[in-house]
């Protein structure tokens, strides 16, 4: 049997409703735009949401809107396109460390990290686990720094019942394996009406547009294109309606996955999760411990278990980047050596999440 890491599964009526849009002649950013971002803004409990073609420009728009340039610090365990985002929008990335068990970025790591130079900081909120947000507000709202939060990894997650993406400055992302999809797609979200209005024109060439002489378009800014063309969005209206029962379903499967690792504590280590916090499970993630995880990845993988590991390396060990670090971040290297992400979807069958035990079994007993 094989099991995917990720699932999509688009249903009949989500293709018709792109196709029907499609079919109405309106190619690009259009009325379904507007629709899912009043509706995402809402479910998210901010005021306004910009739609566009991915998170990696959600986070770059982000940067681009402090108008500074200067440091910013990230986890090193993330994905490239957080620092990418930084660097394309001429700031420079400062690392800091996580913590093992929520794999997110460390507060004290924060206060460490801030320098004169500082002038914002991107949390990750990794894999559906919110970060530390009391901590995290606490110190950005002292120092004065911008916070944004990569949440692509985290839709629908809370802490203390407030959603992740409603604290900073928010940026998601619809690629097929994340909480919802649009195939490709993002989504940034600010209770700034004057960061709306400013993204808004600098995915869209940057132009300012006149009610008065509709034909004229004042270029004000060196935009981009980053639209979200408007039957993408039509499926975003689609996905989000369908987002809550999404998480229940991952955090059953969860549940499960956990109940059954927890009878191997000498081999395996689980995610425990705060009380106040409700995660959203865009992955699922276990530290293997005694140096096993690479001979635990490569059995699942032998067995069609499309296991894998996020992130290898972590950002400070990539090549291009590791300029920007000089210091050891010491448990973002034991992570890179001993956690692995297991298939995770809405749409894993009953049948798929025994077989992920059944052969994780035949393993564990081997490795004892
Ligand atoms: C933490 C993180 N940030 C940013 C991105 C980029 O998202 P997108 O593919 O929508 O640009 C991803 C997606 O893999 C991600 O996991």
């Amino acid at each position: 049997m094989k099991v995917p890491l990720s699932i999509t599964n688009l249903q009949p009526q989500e293709i018709k409703l792109v196709s029907d849009s499609l079919k109405t002649g309106w190619l690009t950013h259009g009325k379904q735009n507007l629709i899912f971002e009043n509706k995402f803004s809402n479910y998210i409990g901010v005021k306004y949401s910009v739609s566009m073609n991915s998170c990696t420009s959600a986070l770059e728009c982000a940067v681009k809107l402090l108008k500074k340039k200067g440091e910013i610090i990230i986890p090193s365990w993330t994905w490239v396109s957080t620092a990418n985002a930084v660097i394309n929008a001429g700031c420079k990335p400062v690392f800091a460390d996580i913590e093992l068990n929520s794999r997110n970025i460390d507060p004290k790591e924060i206060k460490k990290k801030i320098s004169k130079r500082t002038v914002a900081v991107i949390i990750v909120h990794f894999g559906g686990m919110p970060c530390k947000m009391d901590d995290i507000n606490k110190i950005c709202k002292k120092k004065n720094i911008t916070l944004i939060e990569d949440s692509a990894e985290t839709i629908g997650g809370k802490y203390k019942n407030k959603r992740t993406g409603s604290f900073g400055i928010g940026c998601f992302s619809f690629f097929p394996t994340k909480n919802i999809t649009t195939t490709e797609g993002g989504m940034l979200t600010t209770n700034n009406p004057k960061h709306f209005n400013y993204v808004k024109k600098l995915i869209a060439h940057g132009i300012q547009k006149n009610v008065k002489f509709p034909w004229k378009r004042e270029a004000i800014l060196p935009g981009h294109n980053f639209r979200m063309p408007n039957h993408l969005a039509a499926l975003g209206v689609s996905q989000l309606r369908k987002l809550d029962y999404f998480n229940k379903k991952r955090n059953e499967i969860a549940k499960s996955y956990n109940k059954f690792f927890n009878n191997f504590p000498n081999i395996i280590e689980t995610q425990s999760v705060p009380k106040n916090i409700k995660h959203s499970y865009q992955m699922y993630t276990l530290r293997v411990k005694k140096n096993l995880r690479n001979s635990f990845l490569n059995f699942l993988n032998k067995n069609d278990i499309e296991a894998s590991v996020h992130f290898f390396p972590p950002l400070h060990k990539q090549k291009y980047l590791s300029k920007f670090n000089k210091n050891k971040l010491k448990n973002t290297e034991i992570l890179m050596n001993d956690i692995i992400t297991l298939p995770m979807s809405p749409h894993l069958t009953e049948r798929q999440i025994k077989y992920v035990k059944d052969i994780s079994l035949k393993w564990l007993k081997r490795s004892k």
